[in-house]
């Protein structure tokens, strides 16, 4: 065994984007001695990338928002495959937690009787995402960072980790490394809360950066929780397609919010032609009636544009195959349109949308006061992850908990723009308060040091193969792109069992995987130890689509391209027999209770 350092814990947190600190400032808060384990640095999450706003029906902008609207719009958006007991406490809960932030330090933008404004986004029935420009998920980080700090909380950076520690079935901590010097550590903690955000890096075209290669959805697998709807990934609309260093790029929603169209290469809005059931009374007739929506006219209705993220990835998927798109293999979104209504275009556009402002100047030389940008899908977000109880957030393994995007339920098939940002509020704070009751009511379980031991050995077998195994990058590469071609936007069956075969044989090259050189920071020896996640999340989300033989909401089936009532049901992954077979067993949905039902009939 080599040697390693042991830092114990009442409650572990992994994970230090805004459901990782949230969840640490709560458990933290009731005087238990809390560790926070981070892959990358602290404030660096992709909490950052959710820029448009965080939804709470406040009703600041409109007076006819409340949770029961909320609730509705996040069960319709998801397709009614949301956990509703959470989608409940979600659309209760989330103004509290965004008063809770302001009070903490957090600066949201105004309205003219300085109240904190909201914004229109897709799926959303009134202007509800309260956001600072189009920074919100930074501006949250920031206050989350500053907040938690005086906590008391221990912060380990740049540390990866390998497995999490069992105890005859309860979580008993984790086992990782230290990502600088190399070096192993232990963390025995009572209670473990997972919050390491998604796998948006098991494609090739992504707006995560590197550290979301699902490795807390892997963890909690081999750990032996169930794993909940892995087929639902989110393709947002809109990143950048050029150049090609930024290709993936988030262009945030908040663009479309503020009156940005879609257009295809003849100039027209595509988004009109192709109006889903679902949707159609919310929906604008006309270009005028849109941007009157827009404006806060009451009696308009959503331009398409607002459509929820499935669908308008799919339209703008359509355009580019059908040859309608822009050069680059986007097509156009076009904010600078709206000087044809407003005198004061260009200023609005630099104040609402300073990023997006600087990002198109500096990175594709466009100024977007004037023209349009070009766009297209990118991997955003998973909805699929840890299945957990509605209330409480923990997993099928006592004492292991789960927030945020690894956490499954509240989006169902599809999330609404924001919904991430108030779920990581009030999913965090919930997940931090039941760990530490978890630990309060439980003894320090055992640490079976032969787990760890077993762990640092694997991470370590690279080395021996040194430059004559397998290069980490390549496979990792070659995943990506088998992901993204087979396993993307639009699926079948037969390019999903070409990727199941892929899969196999890229696990065989990972198993051989090498790297030269030592153990302090060493890139190459970091990828090859992402590649175990990365092989069982892509594994996970390909064996759940195969299964599933419908389309709705994020997955598109061409080969079954309508929804199947039949298929109102979860499809849950789990780890079966001594050689850890994956196994995927559809379960029916929880009935609803009536007084929820009479909610959703009632906002038909
Ligand atoms: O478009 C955006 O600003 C992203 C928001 C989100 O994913 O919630």
């Amino acid at each position: 065994m080599p040697e390693y350092q042991t830092h114990p814990y009442d409650v572990l947190i992994v994970g230090a984007g805004g459901a990782g600190l949230r969840a640490a400032i709560e458990a933290a808060s009731s005087g238990l001695k809390v560790g926070v384990v981070t892959k990358s640095l602290l404030g660096k999450a992709h909490t950052v990338m959710a820029e448009g706003g965080v939804a709470a029906a406040l009703a600041n902008v409109d007076e006819r928002d409340n949770w029961r609207v909320h609730f509705s719009d996040t069960m319709r958006g998801g397709q009614y495959l949301n956990n509703w007991r959470m989608a409940e406490l979600h659309a209760r809960e989330a103004p509290d937690r965004v008063r809770e932030l302001e009070a903490w330090g957090a600066l949201f933008d105004r309205t003219s009787d300085g109240r904190i404004l909201q914004r229109n986004f897709g799926g959303h029935r009134y202007p509800r995402l309260a956001h600072v420009g189009d920074r919100t998920g930074l501006e949250m980080i920031r206050t989350l960072q500053d907040h938690g700090i005086h906590t008391g909380i221990e912060v380990h950076m740049e540390c990866t980790v390998l497995t999490l520690l069992t105890d005859s079935g309860r979580i008993a901590g984790a086992f990782g490394f230290d990502r600088e010097r190399g070096h192993f550590l232990l963390w025995p903690a009572k209670a473990v809360v997972l919050a390491t955000g998604g796998i948006g890096r098991a494609y090739q075209i992504t707006s995560n950066s590197w550290e979301y290669t699902g490795d807390g959805h892997a963890l909690a697998y081999r750990a032996g929780a169930e794993l909940l709807d892995m087929e639902f990934v989110q393709f947002h609309p809109t990143g950048m397609v050029w150049p090609p260093s930024v290709r993936g790029l988030l262009v945030t929603e908040g663009v479309r919010g503020e009156g940005g169209v879609l257009r295809n290469s003849e100039g027209r809005r595509f988004m009109f032609d192709d109006i889903p059931e679902l949707y159609k009374t919310q929906t604008a007739a006309s270009e005028d009636e849109g941007w009157r929506y827009t404006q806060g006219d009451k009696e308009a209705r959503r331009p398409p544009e607002l459509l929820t993220r499935d669908h308008v990835a799919r339209c703008i998927n359509r355009e580019v195959k059908a040859g309608r798109g822009s050069p680059h293999g986007g097509v156009f979104l076009d904010i600078a349109w709206i000087k044809t209504h407003l005198p004061n275009a260009a200023e609005h556009i630099r104040r609402k949308l300073p990023s997006m402002y600087h990002q198109f100047k500096q990175l594709a030389d466009i100024d977007i006061t004037r023209e349009p940008m070009e766009v297209g899908p990118t991997t955003h977000y998973m909805m699929g992850g840890v299945r957990v109880d509605g209330d409480s957030q923990m997993s099928t393994v006592p004492g292991l908990f789960a927030a945020g995007e690894v956490a499954a339920g509240l989006h169902g098939a599809n999330r609404l723009g924001g919904n991430s940002l108030s779920d990581l509020l009030v999913f965090g704070k919930r997940a931090g308060q039941f760990a530490a009751d978890f630990a309060r009511a439980h003894s320090a379980p055992a640490v079976d040091r032969a787990q760890a031991g077993a762990a640092a050995q694997a991470a370590l077998e690279p080395f021996d193969r040194g430059a004559a195994g397998e290069n980490p990058f390549q496979i990792q590469h070659e995943l990506q792109e088998r992901m993204q071609a087979l396993v993307g936007i639009v699926r079948t069956e037969s390019e999903m069992h070409q990727a199941l075969e892929l899969l196999d044989a890229f696990s065989a090259r990972a198993a051989r995987a090498g790297v030269p050189g030592h153990r302090q920071y060493n890139n190459g020896w970091h990828t090859a130890l992402d590649l175990p996640q990365l092989l069982t999340v892509s594994e996970a989300i390909t064996r759940a689509a195969l299964l599933r033989q419908e389309s709705r909401g994020a997955q598109f089936r061409e080969d079954f391209p309508g929804k199947d009532p039949e298929w109102g049901k979860h499809n849950i992954v789990v780890r079966r027999g001594d050689a850890g077979e994956m196994l995927v067993e559809p379960r029916p949905v929880t009935p609803m209770p009536a007084e929820l039902t009479q909610i959703i009939e009632e906002m038909k």
